[in-house]
């Protein structure tokens, strides 16, 4: 199969290319280098990483998927078997403060991507979604049964949820189409070789690569946002999951469409369903590094909930998946990643 993959230089696409590759699949990335670095030469320096781990090529173009005739340049080039579509804005708190750009490049994006792939007769279609479709969760653990699309606090996470529509809908008008929507928790970590990892541009929203920023001294202390929630430690709990495994999880989704042939639309929690607090994900980056992290209590954040985690059980029946990494597997990559990257990829092309 040959895989289309937007949003190819960021964290999760360069970690899903690399294992579409090892599982045989041939890749083209495309990237508008939003929030992720180029080279010298215009090329994305973490799939430069990825050619280097896998000895595989990597073909590229810098693509912004807003641009809809520089995007079917790409299709008129190459015949995909399917996309897998990553590339979005995923800021929580920016999507607040700049709510067009999130909708025009999350869903026009989006929008512009299953025109063409419909153009040209690309019929499967794999979705990075979030677990924040499902806003405040109503029971714990999450399933894939859950509502959606209620309490959804900022636009980010109500472009996911429209994307979902969107792709719903497309899928009932075109039962001949597989469309999987990933619905992903919190992916932390970095591939084993050190060599990729989660790079932001400027300071991390997420918890854990601010915590690493932290531990490695390019941050000072990490604001622990709120301890009054109902949860063991008073902090948030969430699902975190290595990243190597949410990669995989894009394979396994791939694999299934092709040994079973035609599954339509379909939706799994990608998590490992064990759920771990700030002060906890904070204990064991130190056990990983060896550093003591200094911490101060902030205020919470709006629209952060206690707890989030998933019932893994349909991937792991349906999609023939199951994390297999734990929270130390995922610290002490996170930790290789930026020993050996203290400021990321720019600082070493
Ligand atoms: C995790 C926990 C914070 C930072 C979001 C999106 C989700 C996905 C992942 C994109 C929470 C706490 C955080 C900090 C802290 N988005 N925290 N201090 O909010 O669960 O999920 O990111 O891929 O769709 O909703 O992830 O890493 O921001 O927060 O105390 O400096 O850490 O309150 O409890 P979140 P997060």
């Amino acid at each position: 199969m040959h895989v289309l993959v937007t949003g190819a230089a960021g964290f999760i696409g360069s970690h899903t290319i690399l294992e579409l590759l090892n599982a045989g699949y041939t890749v083209t990335g495309i990237d508008n280098f939003s929030n992720s670095i180029p080279d010298k030469d215009g090329q994305a320096i973490s799939l430069k990483r990825v050619s280097e781990i896998t000895g595989k090529p990597i073909p590229f173009k810098k693509v912004d998927i807003l641009n809809e005739s520089d995007l079917e340049e790409v299709y008129k080039a190459e015949k995909f078997d399917a996309v897998i579509h990553l590339a979005a804005l995923k800021a929580v708190g920016e999507s607040s403060a700049k709510p067009l750009d999130y909708y025009f490049n999350n869903i026009t994006g989006s929008l512009n991507l299953i025109r063409l792939s419909q153009k040209y007769g690309v019929k499967n279609f794999v979705f990075s979604s979030s677990a924040t479709v499902y806003g405040p969760p109503a029971t714990l653990p999450i399933t894939e049964a859950a509502s959606v699309g209620t309490g959804i606090t900022n636009p980010y996470g109500q472009t996911k949820y429209m994307v979902e529509q969107i792709l719903t809908d497309f899928a009932h008008a075109n039962p001949d189409w597989n469309i999987v929507l990933l619905r992903y928790f919190n992916p932390v970590g970095a591939h084993p070789s050190g060599k990729i990892g989660e790079d932001p541009k400027g300071v991390p929203n997420n918890l854990m690569p601010f915590v690493s920023q932290v531990a490695i001294g390019r941050l000072p202390v990490v604001k622990i946002f709120g301890n009054k929630f109902d949860t063991p430690d008073g902090t948030g709990v969430r699902d975190y999951i290595h990243i190597v495994d949410l990669a995989k999880g894009h394979v396994a989704a791939l694999d299934r469409i092709q040994k079973v042939g035609h599954v339509g639309r379909e939706v799994f929690n990608l998590g490992t369903g064990q759920g771990y607090s700030v002060l906890e994900m904070v204990a064991a980056l130190e056990k990983a590094s060896g550093k003591k992290i200094p911490t101060e209590l902030g205020v919470p954040r709006l629209g952060d909930v206690a707890s989030v985690y998933c019932d893994p059980a349909k991937a792991a029946n349906e999609l023939n998946w199951k994390a297999q990494y734990g929270l130390d597997d995922m610290c002490r990559d996170l930790w290789n990643w930026q020993t050996q990257n203290p400021n990321g990829f720019a600082a070493q092309e």
